[in-house]
């Protein structure tokens, strides 16, 4: 899947400005230059946090199969990143296959002029592409809000078994947060949640 489109910005968006082109690419298809773009973007982007991108490797947990860019001006403005699982509902004896969708970030010297809000249009426009009932992702409470404006909902009621991205078990917390896709959230399995493998 490579798709282009484009995003006008908003009317909080520099007047004048040609408008960011979002890209949808398989994990095999990007250069290593473009890897090195993506990284320079989440080392920026991800500065205040303990995650370090490092030159080249453009992922820190799980190694994402579909990344959605937005380039403005030829430079990797925005970006986030995708891979299919199935996550596993222990209750119910049953696993739901989702898009989870991790990072996601906007250049610093950006932020705050709706491109996080494009971006996730085009998360969700690619998880419907791809056929999936359900988006997954988890966060921190600090960008909870930001998922919520862009349609997301708090899995709140449902404890998360995961693999941390520095590899560590983590067990009932209640950091997801999904979006339907093409299935109802009523049809969403009750209780615990397990995500059999390392957060993007
Ligand atoms: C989170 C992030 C992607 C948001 O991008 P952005 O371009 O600043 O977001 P937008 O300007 O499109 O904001 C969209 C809406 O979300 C709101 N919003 C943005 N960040 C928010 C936050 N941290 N908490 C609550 N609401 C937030 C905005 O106010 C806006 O609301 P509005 O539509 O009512 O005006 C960006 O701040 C970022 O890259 N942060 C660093 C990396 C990161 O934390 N990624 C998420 C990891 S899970």
């Amino acid at each position: 899947m490579t798709t282009t489109t484009e995003f006008s910005g908003t009317a909080r968006a520099t007047d004048g400005e040609p408008p960011v082109r979002w890209t949808t690419r398989w994990e095999t298809s990007l250069e290593p230059r473009e890897h090195d773009d993506i990284a320079a973007l989440l080392a920026r982007s991800y500065a205040s946090t303990t995650t370090v991108f490092t030159h080249g490797h453009s992922w820190a947990g799980a190694r994402p199969e579909l990344r959605i860019l937005g380039h403005h001006r030829g430079e990797v403005v925005a970006h986030a990143a995708v891979i299919r699982r199935f996550l596993r509902a222990p209750d119910h004896d049953t696993s739901v296959l989702v898009g989870d969708v991790g990072l996601v970030a906007v250049d610093p010297d950006r932020q705050g002029l709706g491109l996080g809000g494009a971006l996730m249009d085009t998360v969700a426009a690619t998880l419907r592409r791809l056929g999936l009932p359900y988006g997954f992702l988890t966060c921190g409470r600090e960008v909870r809000g930001f998922y919520r404006r862009c349609g997301w909902t708090p899995l709140s009621d449902h404890a998360l078994r995961s693999i941390s991205i520095d590899l560590a078990l983590e067990d009932h917390r209640h950091n997801g947060m999904l979006l339907p896709v093409h299935r109802s959230a009523d049809e969403w399995p009750s209780g615990p949640i397990e995500r059999n493998g390392q957060e993007i």
